[in-house]
């Protein structure tokens, strides 16, 4: 496999990134990724979008709206190819949302099979954790499904 050119063709982007021409488009329409003109007219991006195209779906299969991901990419320079220090920054304002989410799938994983006090009173567990829905106190929904960040129990 050869590494491919500084710059590419949509479709080689859409080949190498596997985000289809039309997402290709939309993201460029809200500014996420920018193309430029070759001599002949033709769109071309810098192989760097690469980089911020797998950011961006990354991001959004964790449930990151893409204005949370346009914001973060708009810290990045637009001019030229982010550098290591440039996605530090970027992920390092990114980490107490993604920990926050990190906490929550865990929750989900490790608390589900028990009683996560939502008022059902459907388990034998509640009994225990939530006898007369106790925790009804503690707001709407699941508290033990909460992320710590809302002051889940
Ligand atoms: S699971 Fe709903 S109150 Fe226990």
């Amino acid at each position: 496999m050869t590494a491919l050119p500084e710059w590419l063709t949509i479709g080689e982007v859409t080949a190498r990134s596997g985000v289809p021409h039309t997402s290709l488009r939309f993201y460029e329409d809200r500014s996420l990724i920018v193309s430029y003109r070759s001599p002949g007219n033709q769109r071309r991006y810098r192989r760097s979008v690469l980089r911020r195209l797998a950011f961006i779906r990354a991001a959004q299969r964790v449930g990151l709206s893409l204005e949370q991901v346009s914001d973060a990419l708009a810290t990045l320079p637009a001019d030229h190819a982010p550098t290591r220090r440039d996605w530090t920054r970027l992920s390092r304002s990114w980490r107490h949302e993604l920990d926050a989410r990190i906490d929550a799938l865990i929750r989900l994983r490790d608390d589900l099979d028990g009683c996560i006090g939502c008022g059902c009173l459907s388990l034998q567990r509640c009994a225990l954790y939530n006898p007369a829905d106790k925790q009804a106190v503690n707001g709407p929904g699941a508290p033990k499904l909460r992320p710590t960040t809302e002051g889940g129990t």
